[in-house]
Parts: structure tokens; sequence; C-alpha cells
């Protein structure tokens, strides 16, 4: 666990089985995410808004498995996850197998603060997002066109957990989904408690292969950890020790708290990360 001063961001670009050489590339582009979302901090930006910005730019950059560079399924096609959790409130907004955007996350956050419903999944999903573009509250971007996706075995997900300087937290989750998904299928990005978490004590966001972090609700899990007073490595840690043992699989999660406290925890190869604070001055990145 590591004190930091806020506001603070934590970002991952997925956990998995990344060849060497992709490595430095992930690392380049959460660096980049990370001083995307900070940068809003500079502007008098929430944790929500920090949070989103650090997300539309992994989507966008087309490096990492979400938004433009996210995996196609089985027929060709992506269909993107994401969520946004608004710790204060305890709210959320989610979209599932949704297709032709580049930034779920947005569309998501339109769905938490604009509707009265948190999920939507599907073609139906692409009605809000034409919803959202008309009254103006994103701008449209284009989809782009699907393009081979590189090796990134099992590195499934991005996402980060923001604190801003009231010690609200924003945490975010975004993917195009495990390899060669069958269409329809949804992992646990989208679902509340399983692919991100957020209250008003801390925040989490997880990766790895969904349908085992569904049946953990990692990274609700992570959190009600600290709540019990355990401190934020030891709960990242346990939230892992627990998911490995009820399901062999691999996953990886990051935290931080209302104080700026993070951390984070992985049982795969890699899991590039990289953190910014306002007492850091510079950032600091792990590719573990
Ligand atoms: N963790 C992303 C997925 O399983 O879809």
């Amino acid at each position: 666990m590591r004190a930091m001063s806020l506001p603070m961001i934590i970002v991952h670009g997925g956990a998995g089985n990344w060849k060497d050489e992709r490595i430095p590339v992930g690392m380049e582009y959460v660096e980049k995410a990370a001083r995307a979302g900070f940068g809003v901090f500079e502007k008098e930006g929430s944790a929500l808004d920090a949070a989103e910005a650090c997300t539309v730019f992994m989507e966008s950059c087309g490096q990492l498995n979400a938004g433009l560079g996210a995996r196609a399924n089985l027929d060709g096609v992506r269909e993107l996850d994401a969520m946004i959790v608004d710790g204060e409130t305890l709210s959320f907004g989610s979209v599932a197998a949704v297709c032709d955007i580049q930034n779920p996350v947005s569309l998501a956050r339109y769905i938490m603060e604009k509707t009265d419903y948190a999920f939507f999944a599907g073609n139906n999903a692409n009605r809000i997002y034409q919803q959202m573009i008309s009254e103006g509250y994103r701008e449209e971007r284009e989809p782009g066109v699907i393009k081979p996706h590189f090796e990134v075995f099992g590195a499934d997900t991005v996402g980060c957990v923001a604190v801003d300087s009231k010690g609200n937290i924003a945490a975010t989750s975004s993917t195009g989904g495990i390899s060669k998904k069958l269409p329809g299928r949804v992992g646990d990005s989208p679902v509340m408690g399983a692919g991100a978490f957020a209250n008003e004590i801390c925040g989490a966001t997880a990766t790895g292969w969904g349908e085992n972090i569904m049946r953990v609700t990692l990274t609700r899990m992570a959190v009600l950890y600290v709540e019990q007073g355990i401190d934020l490595q030891k709960a990242a840690e346990k939230a892992m020790d627990l998911f490995e043992t009820k399901t062999g699989s691999e996953a990886g999660l990051v935290m931080a708290d209302k104080d700026g406290r993070w951390s984070k925890a992985t049982n795969a190869k890699a899991m590039p990360t990289s953190v910014i604070a306002e007492d850091l001055g510079n950032i600091s990145s792990y590719t573990k």
C-alpha cells in the first residue's frame, strides 16, 4: 500500500500473458492514459471526469483491448463492454455487446447520469448512443474499422480508479472481451462488483477471465476487505488469493482509496500499470 496525496489516478492496460515485445507498448499507453486522466484534475475536473478521460484515451489509442483496439468476436465484429462507477453516489452506468462506437465508457456515463437506468445491451445501447450524440453530451467519433488484432493473449481489459481532491472515487472498465468469444458473450467488465466497484471508501477495477471474475465478485470483495480494516495492498492480495483458489484462473486488479492510497495484485505474467498523484511529480509505472 502506498500513501499518496490527492488527486491521483491508477491505470492498468490488462493482465495476461503479454508477449515480451508488447509489454513496453502497454507501458507506454498506460502512462499516456494516466497523464490524460490526471490532466483533467489540473483543469479542476472531478474523479468521474478524470476516469472517463483516461479510459477514452485507452479506447481511442488502438493499442489496447478496448474501443478501437478491441478484439473482434468470432463473426469478426467488435462487441464492446464498459462501465463507469461513481463511488460518492454508488451509481454506475454500463453497456454490453455494443458495436460501432469508439468510446463505450462515455456512453456508460451518459446512461448513469442522464437516464433512469443503469445498463443497456446490444442494438438498443446504440439507440441510447444516438440520443447521447443528438443531445450534445459528447461528440460523435468514428467507430473505426476492424483490423486484425495484435496478439495480447489474455490481456483483456483496461480500467482505472481516480480519486479527486475531495476524496471522491470513480472506477472504470472497458474491453473487447476474451479471444474468440462467441457473439453476444458478455464478461465481467460491465458488471458492478465484478469488473469494477467503488464506494465512498475505496474503488477497484479488475482484468482477467470474466466468467471467473463474476463468480467471486472480485472488485466488491477487494473493497469489502478494506471496509473490514484490511490494508489496501493486503486486500488486493486477499481478493486475488480468493479468486485463484476458487477458480484456478488468471486476473489482476488495481485499487485506490479516498486518501489516495493505492494497491495492485495479479497472478498473470504482466499487467502494465501506471500511477500519478499530486505529490509524485512524476509517473510511477509497473509491468506487473
Ligand atoms: N475481463 C474481460 C472479459 O472477460 O471480457
